[in-house]
């Protein structure tokens, strides 16, 4: 199958690709190569046949419109996003660029290169949206997130992946665009940008760095393994009913706190270090996050009883390869902790450190003469 990634140099995009060239298909992966971007995440299939690449902006219509006229894909996924919840507290612009406009040009180019196909190229097309459980806002001690849960969005991230997936409803809705799509939990593994929680706190450990954990740490994520992720977004993107969503979790809900201190532990007994001591002690209670989330959990009874989908990994077992994977490739890692060197973020108003997103002059929108 040939199959147009976008995002596929990101940390999920990457899993993608790298599973679906190890599969037989053939990839095209579009990718601006943002700061979270990396070629390095696609070393294995690089020199591979069956693997292309274009660095591209998914709001520029036109390099959208050349890569499906000239690839001619079978499937779209579409994963390419601005990702970081803390990002988009200090400057929610790119976030409405990529994450709404860049989706919204990527629906209309899938749109009208799906309606000059044959019948038979249309009824086998999908455009698959990856999305986030974000999106349902914030769970209490109790309940699951459902695909039926109303959205209540609560940070600029999870408000713009919100407004992407409703857009992918109405092309599906009002133009008859075969689209499917997937709400998923906090995802960890290999290849993820060290932003993120556990990448962070593993390799602030690793140094004998403070490890900074917001408020009190009681805040739950259900953590979903990439591998099994990728497994089950091609399930999904090749099987799944038009028009429908799928939630995918990973059955692993953990406190930050307790995140952070299994990490602790698998490093002391992987690579002690007496001159760190127990890493546990260089846990930091820090100002909390604004706006944070309590509690994300994820029912995938749909996932499991229509297309037998089960996560592979326990946290246990995917947390200890995910750290082995760290210490094995400092060569990934050591670039990236260059360009971000770990600060925190997420604590400015969108008045100091925002751009408009592209486009969105006054002008453009109509509200200036
Ligand atoms: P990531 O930040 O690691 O990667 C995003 C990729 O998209 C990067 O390679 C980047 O260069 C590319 N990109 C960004 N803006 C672009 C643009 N305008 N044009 C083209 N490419 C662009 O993100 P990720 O964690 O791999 O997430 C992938 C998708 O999964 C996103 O849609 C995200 O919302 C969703 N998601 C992620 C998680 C998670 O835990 N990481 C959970 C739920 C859903
Ligand atoms: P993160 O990895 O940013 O994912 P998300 O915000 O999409 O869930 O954060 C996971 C959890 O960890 C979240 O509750 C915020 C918290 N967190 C910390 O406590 N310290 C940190 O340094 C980071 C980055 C996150």
């Amino acid at each position: 199958m040939r199959v147009l990634v976008t995002g596929g140099a990101g940390f999920i995009g990457s899993a993608v690709v790298r599973y679906l060239v190890r599969e037989g298909h053939d990839v095209l992966t579009f990718d601006k190569l943002t700061y979270a971007g990396t070629l390095t995440s696609l070393a294995p299939v690089a020199d591979s046949p069956c693997h292309r690449f274009v660095k591209a902006d998914i709001c520029d219509a036109a390099a959208v419109r050349q890569a499906l006229e000239a690839f001619a894909p079978e499937l779209v996924m579409h994963l390419a996003a601005e990702s970081h919840v803390d990002r988009s507290i200090d400057g929610p612009g790119d976030f409405i660029s990529t994450n709404v406009v860049g989706t919204y040009t990527m629906l209309q180019e899938a749109l009208r290169y799906w309606r000059a196909l044959p019948a038979p190229a249309q009824a086998a097309f999908r455009f698959h949206h990856i999305s986030t459980d974000e999106v349902f806002g914030s769970l209490g001690a109790e309940g699951l997130f459902r695909e039926d849960t109303p959205y209540q969005p609560n940070s600029p991230y999870s408000a713009s992946k919100a407004s992407s997936d409703h857009l992918v409803r109405a092309w599906f809705h009002t133009y008859g665009l075969p689209t499917v799509m997937s709400n998923c939990s906090n995802n960890y593994g290999p290849y993820h940008f060290p932003e993120k929680l556990i990448p962070l706190v593993t390799l602030n450990a690793l140094e004998g760095a403070e490890l900074p954990v917001y408020g009190t740490g009681e805040n739950v994520r259900d953590w979903l393994f990439v591998e099994d992720h990728a497994e089950a977004l091609v399930l999904i993107a090749t099987q799944g009913t038009p028009g429908e969503s799928y939630n995918v979790g990973g059955a692993s809900e953990r406190r930050n706190i307790d995140v952070v201190r299994t990490i602790c532990a698998i490093l002391d007994e992987m690579v002690p270090d007496a001159a760190i001591g127990p890493r546990e002690s260089l846990i930091r209670f820090v100002t909390d996050r604004p706006g944070h989330d309590a509690r994300y959990a994820i029912d995938f009874t749909k996932l499991n009883r229509e297309l037998g989908w089960s996560p592979r990994e326990t946290f246990e077992t995917g947390l200890a390869k995910t750290i082995r994977w760290y210490l094995d490739n400092g060569a990934w890692w050591e670039p990236l902790r260059q360009r971000y060197k770990g600060q925190r973020l997420g604590l400015e108003t969108p008045a100091t450190g925002d751009k408009a997103p592209a486009g969105a002059s006054a002008k453009r929108l109509g509200l200036a003469s």
